[in-house]
């Protein structure tokens, strides 16, 4: 266990829900000073921190809405003020296009994916993939306004919905090729580079987020899926994440990183402390974040 005595950790949240319960246990639990910075309230000068948040020597990033979350890191991180995780981290998490852009430089095997700016391009885009396809908002998560198209008429339905009805997002179709699945998939949990633990989600359903009723139980981490998580964790710059893999015909496959993530049904299934992981990570941020303050201060 991490000592958190002497760092003051700046809490960047919203309404607290479990996960943030458990991370301000830990926080305190380890004697680290914590400083709630409620996204309802706080304003942002673009001119510098207020004194409270330049007091801090590492922020915890706990928002729920990602605009808020992506903005607040954005100006944190200009005025050198370290975060987990960190703007990068959020603003490629937080865009699925950008997500998946990351893992095919970085050679991670990801599902083939698309992406076109009409409904026409959009309909060739479907029938070079092959039927079944997936259209995802290219932001979004809890399995939401996701579709599994069959074929060209359903394809054309969904397209012109998206485009009569859709908002700004719509203006981009993200359409990757639909993967065969064994009724689950996995989410694993990266933190400083570490696979600390896994979980199935099991589903009759093709979308299998426990959001949407899938079932958590205990994935033993084999050397794929550890090397796979951390390559994933890599490609988008590390911190803490969790990471949707597929297993596959042609063997396991990133779908998407998440950042902010929950993780209330992982713990007693993995039997891992999720949240004392993610703390001691924070604190070994902020404590290095302190020493090279005293460093520059000459002490
Ligand atoms: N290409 C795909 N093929 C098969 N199933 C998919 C595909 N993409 C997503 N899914 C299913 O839908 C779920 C949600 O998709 P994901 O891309 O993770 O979006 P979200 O941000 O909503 O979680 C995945 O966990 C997986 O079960
Ligand atoms: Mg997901």
């Amino acid at each position: 266990m991490e000592s958190g005595n002497g760092i003051r950790v700046g809490l960047l949240m919203s309404r607290v829900r479990v996960e943030e319960k458990l991370l301000l246990h830990e926080l305190e639990a380890r004697g680290a000073e914590v400083v709630r910075f409620d996204d309802r309230d706080f304003k942002l000068d673009l001119s510098g921190p207020s004194p409270d948040m330049a007091a801090c020597d590492v922020f915890l990033e706990r928002c729920i809405n990602h605009l808020r979350a992506l903005y607040t890191l954005k100006l944190l991180n200009d005025w050198g003020l370290p975060t987990v995780n960190s703007y990068e981290v959020a603003n490629t998490c937080g865009d699925k296009l950008l997500t998946s852009a990351a893992l095919e430089k970085n050679g991670v095997p990801t599902p083939r994916t698309i992406l076109a700016f009409t409904p026409e391009s959009a309909i060739e885009a479907c029938e070079e993939l092959g039927y079944p396809v997936v259209i995802k908002p290219p932001v979004g998560s809890w399995g939401r306004l996701l579709a599994r198209i069959n074929d060209r008429d359903a394809a054309e339905a969904i397209l012109e919905h998206k485009v009569t009805l859709g908002s700004f997002h719509h203006g981009a179709f993200y359409i990757q090729q639909y993967v065969q699945k064994p009724g689950r998939d996995i989410r694993s949990f990266v933190v400083g580079g570490t696979t600390i633990c896994a979980i199935y989600r099991a589903s009759e359903h093709w979308i299998t987020n426990t959001a949407r009723g899938g079932q958590a139980s205990n994935c033993p981490i084999t050397p794929e899926i550890d090397r796979l998580s951390r390559a994933a964790a890599a490609s988008v710059g590390g911190g803490v994440v969790a990471i949707d893999l597929m297993e596959s015909a042609e063997g396991m496959q990133v779908i998407e990183v998440n950042y902010t993530m929950e993780f209330r049904n992982s713990i007693d299934t993995t039997g891992v402390d999720i949240p004392g992981k993610i703390v001691d990570y924070v604190l070994q941020v902020g404590r290095a974040n302190k020493e090279r303050k005293l460093a520059l201060a000459g002490n």
